[in-house]
């Protein structure tokens, strides 16, 4: 009897919503194709301590609605030497392990990827991350879930806002892009949004604010991303320079929980089961994206290496609705 091929999946780097129905899709796809799978814990962690089971259809029930990763997620700087990639090399060897892994998570993630496919296990990376900055997909598995959150959230505060006549300052996820920010902002009706993208002055903003105190508005919402912050600080100079009570408002870690929206479960089972048909055909060294719509794969440097635009047409476009 010919052996089962094995391949393994993990995630790694920053959880996000629908990684779980990734790692149900990988699961279930590889068994329709007859491959035995291992759910690898804890990132690249796992693959260096064996930390590691066998998943069966079962295994992965009741999962695709879940937040979180039942494989758990880390941050492994072993992993970035190359002694760390041979002893995962080792180990995958000597578990059968061969036939190759799906590695869900950032670009962070898709490196140390590249880097066991160039030596012998084909992988592939699924992106998953909230901050869909990812610059080969249009589209990263958790980014509609936690754009939803954080509206949710907005809404909240500006009915306080709205209460007070006060202006609030929020900061939304979004370390290396502001792609959160600027939805987020347009969905809430943002008087601003500030991201590293687009050139601001805090002067233009706070001669904003005054001018539209004058046409009677008593509250306000400012949009922070992550990668600029500092959002207290600006609440404080918005305060001073205005007269208007200002709040700071940073959302953290809870745009990364919840159950993942309609879109993240779909598009992460759409790239879940190409993720395997890659490695069924014995490809690695692969990113799975999403472009125009449709799922689409390349050679992980090239994925790395490509650029992705900001649309600042959108980040405009808040601005010139909201006086
Ligand atoms: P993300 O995948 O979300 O971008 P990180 O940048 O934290 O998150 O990367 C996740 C993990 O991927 C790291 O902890 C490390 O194990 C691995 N990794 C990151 N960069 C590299 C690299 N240059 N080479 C090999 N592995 C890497
Ligand atoms: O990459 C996703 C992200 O949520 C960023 O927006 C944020 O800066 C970072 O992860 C936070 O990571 P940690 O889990 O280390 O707090």
């Amino acid at each position: 009897m010919e052996d089962k091929k094995i391949i393994g999946v993990l995630t790694s780097g920053g959880d996000a919503p629908g990684m779980n129905a990734a790692v149900r899709a990988v699961t279930r796809a590889a068994i329709r194709k007859n491959m035995q799978v291992i759910g690898i814990k804890h990132g690249y962690n796992g693959l260096l301590s064996n930390e590691m089971e066998t998943l069966n259809e079962r295994s992965v029930s009741d999962i695709i609605g879940k937040g979180g990763t039942i494989l758990y997620t880390a941050r492994c700087l072993e992993f970035k030497t190359d002694e760390g990639i041979d002893k995962a090399v080792e180990n995958c060897k000597k578990l059968g392990l061969t036939g190759g892994i799906v590695v869900i998570g950032g670009d962070g993630s898709f490196r140390g990827a590249r880097d066991l496919s160039l030596k012998g296990i084909p992988c592939v990376g699924i992106p998953g991350t909230i901050d869909n900055d990812i610059s080969c997909t249009e589209y990263t598995i958790g980014y509609d879930t936690a754009m939803n959150t954080a509206v949710e959230l907005v809404d909240k505060i500006r009915d306080t806002a709205q209460s007070h006549d006060r202006c609030s300052v929020v900061e939304v996820m979004g370390r290396g892009a502001g792609y959160i920010a600027v939805n987020v902002g347009v969905a809430c009706g943002a008087v601003e949004v500030i991201t590293k993208e687009v050139k601001f002055s805090l002067e233009k903003i706070i001669e904003k604010i005054i001018r539209l105190q004058s046409t009677g508005k008593k509250h306000f919402i400012i949009l922070v991303s992550e990668g600029v912050g500092g959002s207290v600080d600006i609440a404080k100079e918005i305060e001073a320079r205005t007269g208007i009570e200002t709040r700071a408002t940073i959302l953290g870690h809870v745009q990364r929980g919840g159950a993942p929206s309609v879109r993240d479960r779909v598009v992460a089972t759409q790239m879940g089961e190409r993720a395997v048909e890659l490695l069924d055909k014995g490809i690695g060294n692969k990113v799975i994206g999403l472009k125009d719509g449709r799922i689409v794969d390349y050679d992980i440097l090239e994925g790395l290496n490509m650029k992705k635009a900001y649309d600042e047409d959108l980040h405009k476009l808040c601005e010139k609705l909201s006086f």
